[in-house]
C-alpha cells in the first residue's frame, strides 16, 4: 500500500535491500515409508508425502526435524487407503496412483508432480524447497507462459491473479478498498492454476503470514510463510470444477443453509431502537418488498456488552423478535468477540474467573481496544473457551434467535498493528503457540465456537452465521461478506470477481454490502446493485452511520419498484438457487461462478470480470456503471435465451446488449432448465407453486440437473426427509425429453407437481415427459 503523501515515493528514501539468504532442502540422504507416509530426510530438513486421495499429495517439509502431520486447524480428513506403484532407482523417486504421478529427484530434492496423462502440473527445477534463517519458508515453483491463477480467498483486483502478489494476514481494513489493498479480512492460502484449459490446486495449509508471489519473476512463482512448516497440498484437478471437489475434500463443505437465510436481509449501522425495527419491518411488509433477515448493529447491546439488550432502546426483545417472526423476519444480531473490561459485567467476571481470555505467557491478560473500549478475548484456540462461548449463546437462542454475525474477529484492535499483539500466547488445544501462528485463524475458530453453540441451542434447526474473518475451511460454519467497501460503482465492480474468487476457494454463500457500506449511495447505484445482489449468493444491504439511509424505498418510487421486482426475482429463483446450494453442500462448486469454470478451454472467459454464472446455465451481465443503458456481453458456446425478452444469441460471440435501468441482462443456456417459485409474501414466503422452465433447444443436448427440496429449516434431512429430483432434458429436431432418472428422500412438499413450462417450443417438437407424450399447454411432472 502507498504512504500517505509523496513522501512515500521521494527519491531519497531508504530502500531496504538485504540479500535475500535461502538454505535449499538439499540432497535426500535416506528415506523411509512409515503406514501412509513416506519420509525423505534430506541434508536440510526432512519432507512427508501423503496420498490423500488418488488426486491428492500433501508434503509437509519440516527444516527443524521429522515433518508435523498432525497439526491442521482445519484438514481433518486423514489420507484414504490410496493404491501407490513405487519405483525407486539410483537417482529418481517415483509415487503414481491412478491418478498422479510424484517424480522426486534425489540431489538436490525436486520434485515433480504430473496428471494421469503425464502432463507436467506443479514442478521445481534449480529452485525448489527452501528457508531462512528467520524461520521463514517458501517454496519456489515453475510458473508457465499460459498459467492464470484464481482463488486466494477475499482479494480486491480482477478475477485472473497472474502478475499479482498477495499477502495473507487477517485484516481490519476500513479504507481504502482498491486494487492494491492487501491483505483484507479473511485468509484462505490455496489457488488454483488453470494451464491450456486444464486446472489443478495447490493449498497451502499454514496459518502463519503467508505470501504467494506471481509477480517478481517470470517463469517462478513462489509461496512463502513467516514460520511454521512447508506444508502444502496439490490437487490434480483436471477440471476446474474437480479442483473444487478436491478441495473442499479436505477443508470440508457448507451445510445447507436454511432457506431464510437466502432470502434479503436488511441492515444498517444501526437500527437503534425497537420501534425503530418494529417500523422498519412494517414498511417491508406494507411495501410487499420481500425481507427474510433484519440485522441489529452494535447499537442493540448496552455499551457494546456482548450478550447484553440496552433495556432503554430494546425494552423487550424477547417480543420483538416474536412478533417480527409472526411477520415473517428474522433478526441476526452482531457478536464481536472483545468482551468489555468491565468488573460488574458477568461475561466479563465469567471470562476472568473461568480463564477463558487470552493472555501473555507471563499470565497477563491481554487488553486491546475495539466499540465498548478496553476488552479482553475469548481464547478460541481452546475448546474449553470455544464451548463456553458457543454456550453463551443460549442467551441469544432463548429470545427466538437463529442467525448470529461476527464481526471484528481478525481479531480487529484500534491500534497501530490493528489487531492483538502477536506475542500473545494461545492455548491452541494443548499446544501453546502465539498469536503470530494463529492470528488467521482466530476468528475461523470463533465461527467454530458460535456455530457450532448455536447448533447445539437450536435443537435440530439450522444456524446461520455471518463473519467477515475466516481461514480455509471457514465455509463449514459461516458466510462471509466482504467487509467495509463504499458506495462507489468501483466497488460494485470489483465484488464481482471478488466473490467469484471466495467461491473458487470453497466458500459459496458470500456477497459484499449491497448499495456500498461507507459513503452516500444514489439512486442509480444503489438500483443496479439491488439487481446484482438478487443473484450473488449472500444478498445483504448494509450502510454506515452517517451515510444516507438505502432502504429500497428511499429514493422515490421510481427505484423502489425496480429494487422490489428484483428482490421478488431473487425469491422467484430460490429453487434454482437451494438447488445450487445443495450442490454446494455436497460437492463444494460455488453457486455464484466465474465462466472459466464451465468452459475452462475458453480464453476469453479467463479474466471475464463483469459476468458470472449462476450454475451450469444461468449467465448474469449487469451494468456496472452509471448513465449505461448498452454493454457488450460474451456468451460462451451454445445458444442463449434472454430471461426477460426471449431474444436468443449466438454464443461465442460478444453482443451489445441493452438495458435500461429496470433490467439486467440474463441469460440462460437453450436446452436446459430453470426451476422457479412465487413471491407469496412476508408472512408466507413458502412456494405453493414450482414450475420449470425448460428452454428447448434443438441439437440433441442433453441436460442434467438435480432439484432439491427440504422443510428448509431443519437438519431433518440427515434422517432422508429432503426430495431431490435427478432431471434429464434432450431436445431433439421433433422432441423435447424430460425424465426424472431419480427420486429420492421421503420429504413431501406442499406441491404435489410441477408444473413445466417449454420456451422455445417448435412446431415439430413434441414434448415427452417420463416416457409419454404430454397434452399441449399441460405439461408436469409429479412427485
Ligand atoms: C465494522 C463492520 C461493519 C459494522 C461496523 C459496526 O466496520 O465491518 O459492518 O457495521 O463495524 O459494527
Amino acid at each position: 500500500m502507498l504512504g500517505d503523501t509523496s513522501f512515500a515515493i521521494h527519491p531519497g528514501k531508504e530502500k531496504q535491500s538485504a540479500a535475500v539468504v535461502y538454505r535449499d532442502i538439499g540432497n535426500i540422504i535416506s528415506n523411509k515409508k512409515t503406514d501412509d507416509t513416506y519420509l525423505f530426510v534430506c541434508v536440510n530438513g526432512s519432507v512427508a508425502v501423503q496420498f490423500y486421495s488418488d488426486s491428492i499429495v500433501r508434503i509437509t517439509m519440516n527444516q527443524k526435524g521429522d515433518p508435523k502431520i498432525d497439526q491442521s486447524q482445519t484438514v481433518m480428513k486423514k489420507p484414504d487407503n490410496v493404491a501407490i506403484t513405487e519405483d525407486f532407482s539410483k537417482d529418481i523417486y517415483t509415487l503414481k496412483t491412478s491418478k498422479i504421478k510424484l517424480v522426486i529427484y534425489k540431489a538436490p530434492f525436486r520434485l515433480i508432480v504430473k496428471d494421469e496423462n503425464g502432463q507436467i502440473i506443479v514442478s521445481e527445477s534449480d529452485r525448489g524447497m527452501a528457508f531462512r534463517e528467520n524461520g521463514e519458508v517458501t517454496v519456489f515453483k515453475k510458473m508457465h507462459e499460459n498459467d492464470h491463477f484464481y482463488g486466494f480467498g477475499e482479494k480486491s483486483g480482477f478475477l485472473d491473479k497472474r502478475g499479482e502478489k498477495y499477502e495473507m494476514w487477517n485484516t481490519d481494513v476500513y479504507a481504502p478498498h482498491n486494487p492494491e489493498t492487501d491483505p483484507l479480512y479473511e485468509s484462505i492460502p490455496y489457488f488454483m492454476t488453470l494451464r491450456a484449459g486444464k486446472a489443478h490446486g495447490v493449498f497451502f495449509d499454514n496459518t502463519f503470514r503467508t505470501v504467494f508471489d506471481m509477480k517478481s519473476e517470470s517463469d517462478y512463482y513462489s509461496f512463502s510463510a513467516e514460520g511454521g512448516q512447508m506444508d502444502y497440498y496439490v490437487m490434480a484437478g483436471p477440471e476446474p470444477k474437480d479442483v473444487l471437489e478436491q478441495y473442499t475434500h479436505l477443508t470440508g463443505r457448507m451445510p445447507i443453509p436454511p432457506k431464510w437465510a437466502l432470502g434479503y436481509h436488511q441492515s444498517r449501522y444501526s437500527y437503534e431502537t425497537e420501534a425503530e425495527v418494529r417500523e422498519l419491518a412494517k414498511i417491508f411488509v406494507e411495501r410487499d418488498i420481500p425481507v427474510d433477515v433484519i440485522h441489529l448493529d452494535i447499537h442493540y447491546m448496552n455499551g457494546y456488552r456482548v450478550f447484553t439488550f440496552d433495556k432503554e432502546r430494546f425494552p423487550n426483545p424477547k417480543k420483538l423478535i416474536a412478533d417480527l417472526k409472526e411477520m415473517g423476519i428474522r433478526i441476526v444480531p452482531i457478536v464481536d468477540p472483545g468482551v468489555k473490561k468491565d468488573s460488574e459485567y458477568t461475561i466479563y467476571q465469567e471470562g476472568v474467573n473461568q480463564d477463558q481470555f487470552c493472555k501473555y505467557i507471563e499470565g497477563e491478560t491481554y487488553f486491546g481496544e475495539v466499540w465498548p473500549g478496553i476488552s479482553a478475548f475469548p481464547d478460541f484456540t481452546d475448546e474449553k473457551v470455544r464451548k463456553w462461548w458457543g454456550e453463551k449463546h443460549a442467551f441469544y437462542t432463548d429470545m427466538g434467535i437463529e442467525g448470529i454475525w461476527n464481526d471484528m474477529n481478525e481479531p480487529a484492535v484500534f491500534n497501530e498493528s490493528k489487531t492483538m499483539d502477536v506475542s500473545v500466547m494461545h492455548r491452541n488445544d494443548g499446544n501453546p503457540t502465539t498469536h503470530r501462528e494463529l492470528h488467521n485463524v482466530y476468528g475461523y475458530l470463533m465461527g467454530q465456537a458460535t456455530y457450532e453453540g448455536m447448533k447445539e441451542q437450536l435443537q435440530g434447526k439450522r444456524p446461520f452465521l455471518l463473519t467477515r474473518a475466516g481461514y480455509a475451511g471457514v465455509q463449514r460454519y459461516a458466510s462471509v461478506w466482504t467487509g467495509d467497501n463504499r458506495s462507489f460503482w468501483e466497488h460494485l465492480q470489483m465484488s464481482l470477481p471478488m466473490v467469484m474468487n471466495l467461491g473458487l476457494s470453497g466458500v459459496p454463500f458470500t456477497g459484499p454490502d449491497v448499495g456500498g457500506f461507507a459513503h452516500d449511495t444514489n439512486a442509480e447505484l444503489l438500483t443496479r446493485w439491488m439487481q446484482v445482489g438478487a443473484f450473488t449468493p449472500y444478498f445483504r444491504n448494509h450502510s454506515a452511520l452517517d451515510t444516507v439511509n438505502q432502504e429500497p424505498w428511499q429514493f422515490g418510487e421510481k427505484y423502489e419498484a425496480i429494487m422490489k421486482k428484483y428482490i421478488q426475482m431473487r425469491y422467484e429463483w430460490m429453487p434454482q438457487l437451494y438447488s445450487l446450494f445443495y450442490q454446494a453442500s455436497i460437492s463444494g462448486l460455488p453457486v455464484m461462478r466465474p465462466l472459466l469454470m464451465e468452459f475452462p478451454e475458453d480464453e476469453k472467459t479467463y479474466n471475464l470480470n463483469d459476468q458470472f454464472m449462476i450454475g451450469d446455465n444461468v449467465v448474469v451481465a449487469p451494468i456496472l456503471a452509471p448513465a449505461i443503458t448498452d454493454r457488450a456481453v460474451y456468451l460462451p458456446k451454445g445458444e442463449w435465451v434472454e430471461f426477460s425478452t426471449g431474444e436468443v444469441y449466438d454464443g461465442e460471440k460478444t453482443h451489445l446488449i441493452h438495458a435500461e435501468l429496470e433490467d439486467m441482462p440474463i441469460f440462460v443456456k437453450k436446452g436446459t432448465t430453470v426451476m422457479q417459485g412465487e413471491w407469496i409474501s412476508n408472512k408466507d414466503k413458502v412456494a405453493k407453486n414450482i414450475q420449470m422452465n425448460i428452454y428447448a433447444g434443438d441439437s440433441g443436448e442433453t441436460y442434467r440437473f438435480t432439484y432439491y427440496d427440504d422443510d428448509g429449516e431443519t437438519f431433518d434431512y440427515e434422517n432422508d426427509s429432503y426430495m431431490e429430483l435427478d432431471i434429464e432434458v434432450v431436445s431433439k429436431t421433433d422432441a423435447i425429453e424430460l425424465k426424472v432418472l431419480n427420486q429420492k428422500g421421503n420429504f413431501s412438499p406442499t406441491y404435489k407437481e410441477i408444473d413445466v413450462n417449454v420456451i422455445g417450443l417448435k412446431k415439430t417438437q413434441k414434448v415427452i415427459i417420463d416416457g409419454k407424450i404430454s397434452r399441449e399447454n399441460n405439461y408436469k411432472i409429479s412427485i
